[in-house]
């Protein structure tokens, strides 16, 4: 089974994430990269991101070194942003029609993912989503507890097949 992760980063939260389900499953990563970010990560990160997730942009990404068909196992993970997933996954959604996949989603917040993970089975409703997981201030985590964290939900997903 060909496995890829999916996923955006702002802070590294998903970054990690993402590294660590490749190292249990020895997985391929594709990282989802606007063209422009936003610039600041002070606390204006807050007004210019807000601003992007309240007003539905759509940055543009570059272009995708994988081909994202050619795998049967997709894990996509986002930080949420204004309680849903981040403006680079609306701009994914929009140019890259996923199904037939099993798939897994995670999310990484400061606690309140509000509807993060919904929104995104909608958008992937011609899929099978097998797994979706919140960390919650992984940058905060040990690094044990991320190991464990991230260890047990890809060993709960991977035993379903
Ligand atoms: C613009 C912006 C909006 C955010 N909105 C939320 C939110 O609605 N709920 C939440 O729990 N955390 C929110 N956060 C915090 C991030 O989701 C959290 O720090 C996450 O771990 C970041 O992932 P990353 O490090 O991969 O970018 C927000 C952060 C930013 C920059």
């Amino acid at each position: 089974m060909k496995i890829l992760i999916v996923y955006y980063s702002f802070e590294g939260s998903c970054k990690y994430v993402a590294e660590e389900i490749s190292k249990n499953l020895n997985a391929e990563i594709l990282e989802l990269k606007p063209k422009t970010d936003v610039k600041t990560k002070g606390i204006l990160k807050y007004v210019f991101g807000g601003k992007q997730a309240f007003s539905n942009e759509k940055p543009e990404l570059l272009p995708l070194e994988k081909n994202i068909n050619s795998y049967d196992f997709i894990f996509l993970g986002t930080p949420v942003w204004a309680w849903n997933y981040a403006p680079a996954l609306k701009t994914f959604f929009s140019e890259h029609k996923i199904k037939e996949k099993k798939m897994a989603l995670f999310c990484c917040s400061g606690g309140g993912k509000g509807k993060t993970l919904e929104n995104m089975k909608k958008e992937l409703c011609e899929n099978e989503v097998m797994g979706e997981m919140e960390f919650v201030n992984v940058l905060k985590q040990t690094k044990y507890n991320m190991e464990a964290a991230v260890g047990n939900w890809v060993d709960n997903i991977m035993e379903t097949f």
